[in-house]
Formats: structure tokens, C-alpha cells, sequence
């Protein structure tokens, strides 16, 4: 873990967005940097797609496009967040090593013309990255308008697994390291099953696609080598600019969308932790999904600051409908991920494109220009994102955890599951929105991380938990912490594997239950519980080894059987839920949960209110999601527009502040 705590130099909460100069000509150039001046903008990411312009053949490299809009922010007093442009390597490379290309699992090399394209685990491609990350820090490691380095662009999309030649190889080396012997990993793997067993380690390949289900195992270990793989491929240009220049190195994690890296272990290997968020037309509560990242990436951040380096102002262009943002959803968006611990508020993009199929992505300055309403909101929030300075480095407290593996995630998504209706992410978005109603901050934690600081953990959908997690989590719960589970939670260890005896294997005394059979529902089926509760998706066939049923099943598969039971284990307690609650009915569970842990809650309310805590005070951010004024209590100086603010006050209806609050007893 780095020591870095934040960006060098201004210490201000950073304002600005990706900028592709290179897709506009020098005139467009000196408008860009008058109307960034005029929205407040400090930081701006560059180079991120420049490969191809910077080394127009190999080993031949032209900085002088840098060289020139570097040296015009710095002369407009706007810092340089540098990115080295690996995400998208130039034609050339592609031509002449077509071998690196990534290959889909079935079969499909993917071609030129798009970006993210390349096998992470190629030779020459790991060469070449590296090549040109050492020539750009070596350049410009001096540079005073340079504060940070952007390694690549989102690692894991568009793809995370390659299963090309060089992927198959690297994987081979990496099984070698995990397993001391092919017994091992045909033991781990479980090969005698259907005949799988390996006589010797060149007979494993990637799990190519086959003639129906794949060994889950094989998968799995496939999908923790590729996370490593392209954890590799940062280490190694971060470890070249490391080399020569002293700046802080992020790279942007796209936590809370893309579940395809385990970034538990990238978090370590990063100065400062920075994310991409952009919200998803479908959801009806995507503000509450939009918490749910700004709280995960600064679990990731160990609660230190963290930066958005990307959202946007408004529609993006690849969702099926792409809805814009109406008046003020933006500056509640931006000011949501300030309240959660983001020090950098940036945007995907700066200005409109004109060509390329991003050219419908929203901008800080968009298509309609400086006319429009958009662009006077950007100008707005600048303003607002440089009033919040006094909070800068001001941290978050939450007492309440969800517990969060994506390695978890992975698993579960496997193939022949009991029910295509299980769900995870469903089931940690319900549990958080229901945390979230009741005004509960939540940290996220993975299931082997120390968990003393909370007084409640969440864990919906945890299939999947190591031996050493479990122990973990036993041991917090013997300790006097509070554990909530979801059914299909606890049911494998490491290699997708049952542990003997009943389920939950891992958790059976914990939890004072044994699960004799899933009891599945069909679609669409809804089951009573005795409070009046309706459950979906599942049910559990449970036989209570010391809980006690606090809730029986009405209906359905599991009728008269425990729904909802709670167990007092050690100085803790330990609850499940055997069905899928929702709305007010999950509710009721989570604040039975809270209550049992002496966690405080707030009634349910529009109004978003999270603390950051700094030194002797506090900034109280409330966000009204509400078409009511609501949110009165709070008084103190907003730092948004400088007034007082009475304890009779409410937060207007879709309106934000931050209202500074003297703290007694420090
Ligand atoms: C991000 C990506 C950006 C841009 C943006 C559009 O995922 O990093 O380069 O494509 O999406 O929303």
C-alpha cells in the first residue's frame, strides 16, 4: 500500500476531465483552455488514446504534440494528469505482431479499428507499453504542470480474458505457481469428474468454449490469472515510470460496473485510487447505485481520498437508451461522489467530439457550446467543487460493512447453478439501498479484512468464501460483531468446491443451521412469510441447530420451515434470510439487523446526508433527491454559498449542501 496521500501541489479537490486535443486543431485549443479557465478547471487527463500519434512507427516517437498543449495549461495554470496511451496501441504494432491480438473465448481474434484489443500476457505488447511509458516519464518526469500518471485506460474492458497462445502459456506458469503438482491441481479441479483428470501441464489450455458446461474450477483459476495478468501489465508501466519520475501513479478502476478485476489486489499497487462511474439509464434508483461506487471505491482507497476520474454531465452513447441528465442531477451526481470521499470530480470528456463513435458522449463543453444550459451547470459546479476546498482530505466513518469478493462474483456467474434467477449484484444493490434509505454508511469489505471497526456486516449472495474468510468472520461474529447473510451464501470454498456435510459448509455454526436442500422458486414465484413478507427467487429446506426461527415460510416449497432465523454465537449474533426480500420487506429485515447491533438509523428519506470528518469539524453533505424541500436538523455555515444555515432549514427540493459544523470533543 503507498504512502502517497494525495496529489502534489495545489491543495484544492481537483476539477476537470479526459481532454483529446489531438482531435482538434490549435484554434479549438485556445477556446478549450479560456472556457476550462472559466469553469474552474485544475486537471485534465491527456494522452490516454495518443499512442499511435506519439510513436508513429515503432521506436520512432513525436512528442512535440505534447510537448505544446502541456506547456499551454501550464502557462493557463491548469495541472497535467498524464496518461500513458496502452489501451489502444497503433496499427502498426497490430500489423506487425498479429499474434498479440486477444482472441475471445470462442476463437475470434479481435481487430484493429476499435481499442483494447491486445493480449495482456503478449511479449511484445508488454515490451512495447513499457517502452513507451519510460519515454513519456522520462520526458516528462520534470515538468511542473505534470502531477500524475494515468496508467492505460480502464483495464478490463472492453475484455478482461484473452484466450490467445501467449494467455495459454502465461497460464500454464501461472497454475504452476498455485498448484506444487498436476495431483494438486487435478485435486483442486476435481478432474476425475466427467474425465477431466491431466497428465501433464502442457494439456492444459484456457477454458475455451466446449460442448457444454466447463469444469468451474478451470474457469475460475482462468479468470484469477487474467485479473493478475493485466495486474501485471499496470505494475510493469507504473514500475517504468517509477524509474524516472516522482509523481503519484493511479490508474482508473471501474468499481461498482465492470466486475471483472479483483480490484482488492489492485487497490495495493496504485498511489491514489481513482474510478470511472457513469450511471445506467435502467436503474430507477441510480443515484443510490451511484453511492453504492463512490462507497466501494473508497473502501478500495483504505478511506483515504480517491479522485472520479471519469463520470459524465449528461446522456453517455452505449447504453441502449441514453438519458440525459435533467436540471441539477449532475451537480447532485458530482457533489454525491464529493460527500463519499472523492478529493477529484473529472469527466469523460471535456469537449464534444465531432468524429469517432464517442461523438454523442456528453462533455463539459458540449456540441450546443457555451449557450447552452449544460455548460453554464459545468460552470456552476466548478464553482461549487472550489467552494468544498476547506474539506479537502476529510474522511468518511461507517460502522457498517457489506462484505464484497469479486472472486465471489465470478463464481456464482458460473455455468448450471440451482436457479438462473440468483443474483448477487441484485442482491448487494437491495441490501445496500435498504442500508442506504435508513441514512447507514457502508463500507466495503472484502471477507478476510479486519472487520473490528463495524459494528454490523452485510453479506448478501456470498457464495463463495476462502477457508481463511470464514474463520474471519466467525472470529468477528465470536467477538460480539453482528453477521447478516442471504441465502446461497457460504456454499464453496476456493475451487468452487462443496466442503463435506451440509450446507452452508462454512458457515453452519455460525449461523446454528443446517440447509438440507435449496428449495428454488419458479419464475415468477412469490412466497409468503408469517410477518406478511413476500419472498422470490429462493427458499431453503432449514433444520435450526441452536437459531431460533424469527420468521417461518407461509407458502411454497419451504412451508412451515425457518425463513428468517438469528443465532447467538459467542458474544455476536449471526442472522439469514432464506429469501429474496424487497422493498419495505427488506427494510424491516436490515433495520431488525441495525437495531440488534445498536447501529443508529435515520427514518427514510429523499435526502442523502453523509459526514466527512475533519479536524474539530464536521461537513454535513445533504442531497435532496426529492421533489420536497425536506432534511431540516443541520446547522452551520454551507460552504456552497457561504450562508448560515438554521436547524429549521430544509435542503430545497434537488438541491445540495455542505454545511460546516463545529465538532465538541475533537
Ligand atoms: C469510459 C472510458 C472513456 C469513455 C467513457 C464513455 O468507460 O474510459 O474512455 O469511453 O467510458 O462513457
Amino acid at each position: 500500500m503507498s504512502t502517497v496521500t494525495w496529489i502534489p501541489g495545489r491543495q484544492t479537490i481537483r476539477f476537470g476531465g479526459d481532454y483529446n486535443p489531438e482531435q482538434w486543431p490549435r484554434e479549438v485549443w485556445d477556446d478549450d483552455i479560456r472556457l476550462m479557465r472559466e469553469a474552474g478547471v485544475n486537471l485534465v487527463s491527456i494522452g490516454i488514446f495518443s499512442w499511435a500519434l506519439l510513436e508513429p512507427q515503432e521506436g520512432t516517437y513525436d512528442f512535440s504534440l505534447l510537448d505544446e498543449i502541456i506547456d499551454r495549461l501550464h502557462a493557463a495554470d491548469i495541472d497535467v494528469d498524464l496518461a500513458t496511451p496502452t489501451a489502444s496501441p497503433p496499427a502498426w504494432f497490430c500489423r506487425a505482431y498479429p499474434h498479440a491480438r486477444a482472441v475471445t473465448r470462442d476463437g475470434t481474434p479481435l481487430a484493429f479499428g476499435s481499442r483494447g484489443i491486445v493480449s495482456p500476457s503478449s511479449p511484445e505488447y508488454r515490451r512495447a507499453s513499457t517502452a513507451i511509458a519510460a519515454k513519456l516519464a522520462e520526458r516528462y518526469a520534470q515538468h511542473p504542470a505534470v502531477v500524475l500518471w494515468h496508467v492505460h485506460n480502464e483495464y478490463g474492458a472492453p475484455i478482461t480474458e484473452s484466450y490467445d497462445e501467449y494467455s495459454v502459456a502465461a497460464f500454464r506458469l501461472w497454475l504452476q505457481r498455485r498448484y506444487s503438482s498436476l495431483d494438486e491441481l487435478n485435486a483442486a479441479w476435481g478432474t476425475n469428474f466427467w474425465g477431466q483428470r491431466y497428465g501433464a501441464w502442457d494439456e492444459i489450455d484456457a477454458p475455451h468454449r466446449s460442448g457444454t458446461a466447463s469444469n468451474p474450477a478451470h474457469r475460475l483459476d482462468f479468470h484469477r490469472f487474467s485479473s493478475a495478468a493485466l495486474l501485471e501489465c499496470f505494475t510493469a508501466e507504473r514500475d517504468a515510470i517509477r524509474a524516472h519520475a516522482p509523481q503519484p501513479i493511479t490508474t482508473n478502476f471501474m468499481a461498482g460496473m465492470c466486475p471483472s478485476v479483483d480490484l482488492w489486489k489492485w487497490a495495493d499497487e496504485v498511489d491514489i485510487v481513482a474510478n470511472d462511474h457513469y450511471l445506467s439509464a435502467e436503474q430507477d434508483d441510480n443515484h443510490i447505485q451511484l453511492s453504492l461506487a463512490a462507497d466501494l471505491t473508497r473502501s478500495l482507497a483504505r478511506g483515504k481520498p480517491w479522485i472520479l476520474m471519469e463520470h459524465s454531465t449528461s446522456a453517455v452513447n452505449w447504453q441502449p437508451r441514453n438519458i440525459a441528465k435533467r436540471p441539477g442531477e449532475m451537480r447532485r451526481n458530482s457533489l454525491a461522489h464529493a460527500a463519499r470521499g472523492a478529493d477529484g470530480v473529472l469527466f469523460f470528456q471535456i469537449r464534444a467530439g465531432q468524429r469517432g463513435a464517442e461523438k454523442f458522449h456528453s462533455a463539459l463543453i458540449p456540441q450546443a457550446g457555451e449557450a447552452s444550459r449544460k455548460w453554464r451547470e459545468s460552470v456552476a459546479l466548478g464553482a461549487d467543487v472550489a467552494a468544498l476546498t476547506p474539506a479537502l482530505g476529510s474522511t468518511v466513518d461507517a460502522r457498517v460493512a457489506i462484505a464484497w469478493d469479486w472472486e465471489s462474483f465470478w463464481a456464482q456467474d458460473l455455468d448450471w447453478r440451482p436457479s438462473v434467477d440468483l443474483d448477487h449484484r441484485e442482491r448487494v444493490e437491495a441490501f445496500y439501498a435498504a442500508l442506504w434509505r435508513r441514512g447507514v454508511t457502508v463500507d466495503f469489505v472484502h471477507p478476510s479484512a479486519d472487520l473490528s471497526a463495524y459494528d454490523a456486516v452485510f453479506a448478501p449472495s456470498l457464495y463463495l468464501i476462502e477457508d481463511q474468510a470464514a474463520e474471519n468472520l466467525r472470529e468477528y461474529a465470536a467477538q460480539g460483531g453482528t453477521l447478516a447473510f442471504s441465502y446461497f451464501s457460504g456454499i464453496v470454498s476456493t475451487n468452487d468446491n462443496v466442503p463435506s456435510g451440509p450446507y452452508p459448509g462454512q458457515l453452519r455454526d455460525v449461523l446454528g443451521l443446517v440447509v438440507e436442500e435449496f428449495l428454488p422458486l419458479r419464475a415468477g414465484e412469490r412466497v409468503q412469510l408469517s410477518d406478511g413478507s413476500t419472498g422470490r427467487v429462493w427458499s431453503d429446506d432449514i433444520q435450526l441447530q441452536g437459531a431460533a426461527a424469527i420468521t417461518t415460510f407461509a407458502d411454497g416449497p419451504g412451508v412451515d420451515g425457518p425463513a428468517v432465523t438469528r443465532n447467538d454465537f459467542g458474544r455476536g449474533t449471526a442472522w439469514y434470510v432464506a429469501t429474496a426480500l424487497d422493498g419495505t420487506d427488506l427494510d424491516s429485515f436490515v433495520l431488525r439487523v441495525l437495531e440488534d447491533a445498536g447501529v443508529d438509523t435515520s427514518p427514510v428519506s429523499d435526502v442523502e446526508t453523509v459526514v466527512r470528518r475533519g479536524p474539530g469539524v464536521d461537513y454535513v453533505f445533504q442531497i435532496n433527491h426529492g421533489a420536497q424541500d425536506a432534511g431540516a436538523g443541520v446547522a452551520g455555515q454551507d460552504l456552497l454559498t457561504d450562508q448560515a444555515i438554521a436547524a429549521s432549514d430544509p435542503v430545497p427540493a434537488g438541491g445540495v449542501r455542505v454545511v460546516r459544523v463545529a465538532r465538541s470533543g475533537g
